[in-house]
């Protein structure tokens, strides 16, 4: 284990076990369909790559970037999009893939912006639930992991861009 990581939530294989059954989840509710997979990037790189392979279903996928925490552990409260999604979805079932969903001030803004161009349907998958901080009436519609008021890192999580890479879902040191 990182040194800077004083517990780890989530193993890799805790991890690859439910991005399946998500996957399997998401293949029987968009059966017949060719949805278009939106990862938020950076955090949900990792995430959108296992995800779409356990996904059986002909699909696209897409990314955007929003900026709202430069390096710091709690949101701005805005978020500014840093660059859009380039895909025509009007008419299509979009699917907004998150690493986690925290205050929600970033997903808002995406399902605002994304729910404008008029897709068939639009939904939430985030690896991560974390609700004691939510600040916008909004709840991902599929969800890995509910954790509660933690910052965490790993499996695409950073903190000021370090520890994406590690393979786990970890509790950061304070001061770590
Ligand atoms: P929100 O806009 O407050 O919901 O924050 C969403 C974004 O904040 C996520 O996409 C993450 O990039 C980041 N974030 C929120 N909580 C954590 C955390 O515990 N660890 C790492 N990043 C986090
Ligand atoms: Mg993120």
């Amino acid at each position: 284990m990182h040194h800077n990581i004083k517990k780890i939530l989530y193993t890799a294989e805790d991890i690859s076990a439910r991005v399946r059954e998500l996957g399997a989840m998401i293949t029987r509710d968009y059966q017949g369909k060719t949805p278009v997979l939106v990862g938020i990037l950076n955090g949900a790189v990792t995430f959108m790559n296992d995800l779409m392979r356990a996904i059986d279903l002909p699909l696209c996928h897409d990314l955007m970037a929003l900026s709202s925490y430069g390096d710091q552990t709690v949101s701005s409260g805005t978020a500014t999009i840093l660059k859009d999604a380039t895909l025509d979805i009007e008419g299509r079932e979009v699917l907004i893939v998150e690493d986690i969903v925290d205050t929600g001030i970033t997903l808002q803004r995406v399902l605002t912006h994304l729910g404008s161009r008029r897709p068939a349907t639009l939904r939430v998958c985030a690896l991560l639930d974390k609700p004691a901080r939510r600040r916008m009436a909004i709840k991902p519609d599929y969800h890995g992991f509910t954790i509660p008021d933690v910052f965490v890192v790993g499996y695409g999580l950073d903190y000021a861009e370090a520890y994406r890479e590690l393979p786990y879902i970890g509790i950061l040191k304070v001061n770590g």
